[in-house]
């Protein structure tokens, strides 16, 4: 048997513009998924026992066939290969922490090890890309990127299709926050292929929210790296005003901006895809994290308190 895991992640800047090279901020979160594997049968068969929101295995069903036949193939094997697979680990399937990305990885690094190909992270990473447009159509590769490698990252995909800028960034000591999910699934294809078309549709409104996200995810770094918490906090702020404007926020994703805002985080914003999904904040301190994650769980919605800029978990 073949074992593999992959990182959640939490994009603290730049998701979306970030597809059409923006760079984007990510940080890895201490929960993982893992996979299990083994060549056996005759089909493919998936044991998917991840916790998640209501719908989210159904929803994601097809597109996890079909990453896992687009994994085999860029691996070189027979896309149709009789796999015994299970998906678990401590990673809740919200939309917007990266789980079909830490899915990828964790399957693509168990197939590596029941096969005894030995593929290296960088391979691994290379597959989960692959693997990614399933789930997302034309994807960044911000997702896989921190799935595989883990800890706090910039990244700024090469849109002409040579290498990507992958940098550690690293920050005095860990920052807590709280993640609240909606409970909603989101179609992050279907995310990622509507901020396309309107952004064709309305070039000049889009090319300055994209200068303006372009300057944010700059101005993040720096904040990140002086650990000036409340300026990242206040960016973020901001980064959730530009998603708003093209238009992937919703109406339970800003009622958990505000809840947050209004307990006290340094800042808040949709994370990931948008439409659903999650909302995280920037909440340091363990009594602020728990102000604001309770706020959020009276109101009636789930929440994981974890940190930002964990390099292990
Ligand atoms: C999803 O976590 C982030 C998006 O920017 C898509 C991507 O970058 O592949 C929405």
């Amino acid at each position: 048997m073949g074992k593999g895991s992959g990182f959640g992640k939490v994009i603290l800047f730049g998701e979306h513009f970030v597809v059409h090279g923006v760079p984007g901020i990510v940080s890895a979160i201490d929960s993982a998924t893992d996979a299990e594997v083994t060549q056996t049968g005759n089909e493919l068969a998936i044991r998917d026992e991840r916790k998640a929101a209501k719908g989210y295995a159904e929803e994601k069903r097809l597109q996890q066939i079909e990453s896992i036949e687009r994994m085999l193939t860029t691996m070189g094997l027979d896309p149709k290969l009789p796999l015994k697979i299970w998906v678990g680990g401590t990673l809740l399937g919200f939309s917007g922490l990266g789980a079909s990305a830490a899915s990828s990885v964790a399957i693509a690094r168990a197939i590596s090890e029941e096969l005894n190909l030995k593929l290296t992270g960088e391979k691994i990473n290379q597959i989960a890309y692959e693997a990614e447009k399933a789930y997302a159509g034309n994807p960044s590769g911000i997702d896989n990127t921190a799935a595989t490698f883990g800890g706090l990252l910039w990244f700024k995909k090469n849109i002409s299709g040579g290498q990507n800028t992958i940098e550690k960034l690293r920050i005095r000591t860990p920052a807590e926050i709280v993640i609240g999910s909606t409970g909603k699934v989101a179609n992050t294809k279907a995310m990622v292929a509507g901020v396309a078309e309107r952004k064709q549709k309305n070039p000049q409104k889009y090319d300055a929210l994209f200068k303006q996200a372009d300057a944010l995810s700059y101005a993040g770094r720096k904040a990140l790296e002086a650990y000036d918490l409340k300026k990242v906090g206040a960016l973020m702020n901001e980064n959730h005003r530009l998603l708003q404007e093209i238009e992937v926020s919703s109406r339970e994703l800003d009622l958990l901006v505000d809840i947050a805002r209004r307990e006290g985080a340094f800042g808040a914003k949709l994370t990931g895809g948008g439409g659903g999904g999650c909302m995280v904040a920037l909440t340091p301190g363990k009594e602020l994290q728990e102000k604001v994650a309770a706020a959020i769980e009276k109101e009636g919605y789930e929440v994981l308190r974890t940190k930002i800029g964990v390099e292990k978990i």
